[in-house]
């Protein structure tokens, strides 16, 4: 529980200090040392064959987002809100900034992944900036130093500048450390736009949307709006609402969603098509 004092100072942040590792708490470093230690492309290969059959669980949106609210990023420097604010914060804002309904569904939606966690993952195979695997990790990774823990240091094919990939074959290709957006994109990649299903699976591929690594191993058709796409909504997620939400800056949100046909399945189940909840927060 956050004090009224540490509340004050987060809401007078000026947008530049977020994202600010260097003096970021104890449990920041503590969760990608474990991160960087243990994201490995077999760890990644088998966490796909477990989960993407999406038959683990059949939810409603709306409760994924209930559950979320138990849960709080250990990876993140800037938040103390529960997961169901930061939802409603993130859609909120893109309402607020006149986008279309696809871009406010998908900004609820963004860490919908982050029900990993009620499958028992740790967070460290759930949340924090994502980063290829199979092939020499950016220096610009937050905390890259704790990959020199990372048993692929011993696979000298994984240590090359394209690894396991070829040059510009495409982010479809590539393998990405296991978490939340990979998880999220496959849930509900039916249902949303391609620019949707971009900022879901690359939101948190800040190397690449914010530090410009990775482009050898990227097409050039696409790496230009893709990227654009996975940074808008990670810098939305980034300066979220700096207030915790109230009932009636969310109202306009849940009214939207409500009426959304957007994705009805949730959590992995290929059965599920239940309605989202018409919902109200107040
Ligand atoms: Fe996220
Ligand atoms: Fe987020």
């Amino acid at each position: 529980m956050q004090t009224k004092e540490a509340e004050q100072s987060r809401l007078q942040k000026p947008a530049s200090e977020f994202r600010d590792y260097a003096n970021a708490e104890p449990r920041v470093a503590e969760f990608y040392r474990l991160n960087h230690t243990h994201q490995t492309l077999d760890f990644v290969l088998e966490k796909k064959r477990d989960y993407l059959a999406l038959n683990r669980k059949t939810l409603t949106v709306w409760e994924a987002l209930e559950f979320l609210e138990t849960l709080v990023d250990d990876s993140d420097p800037d938040i103390d809100f529960t997961q169901i604010e930061h939802a409603v914060q993130t859609a909120e804002a893109i309402r607020a900034s006149n986008q279309p309904r696809w871009f406010i569904v998908t900004g609820l939606v963004h860490d919908l992944g982050k029900m990993l966690c009620l499958f028992g993952e740790p967070q460290w195979a759930v949340v924090g900036d994502t980063f290829p695997v199979g092939c020499k990790w950016s220096p610009k990774i937050v905390f890259s130093d704790f990959f020199e823990h990372n048993p692929d240091t011993r696979v000298a094919k994984y240590q090359t500048e394209n690894g396991i990939y070829e040059p510009g074959c495409g982010l479809d290709h590539i393998h990405m450390s296991w978490g939340h957006d990979e998880y999220v994109y496959h849930v509900v990649k039916d249902h949303l736009p391609i620019e949707a299903l971009y900022m879901l699976r690359y939101h948190s591929f800040y190397p690449w949307h914010k530090e410009h690594e990775y482009q050898h191993l990227l097409t050039t058709r696409i790496a230009k709006w893709s990227s654009g796409c996975a940074r808008s909504t990670a810098t939305t997620c980034t300066r979220r609402g700096r207030r915790a939400p109230t009932s009636r800056r969310c109202a306009p949100t849940t009214r939207i969603w409500s009426r959304s046909s957007s994705p009805r399945r949730c959590a992995g189940s290929p059965g599920c098509h239940a309605r989202p909840r018409a919902v109200s927060i107040r």
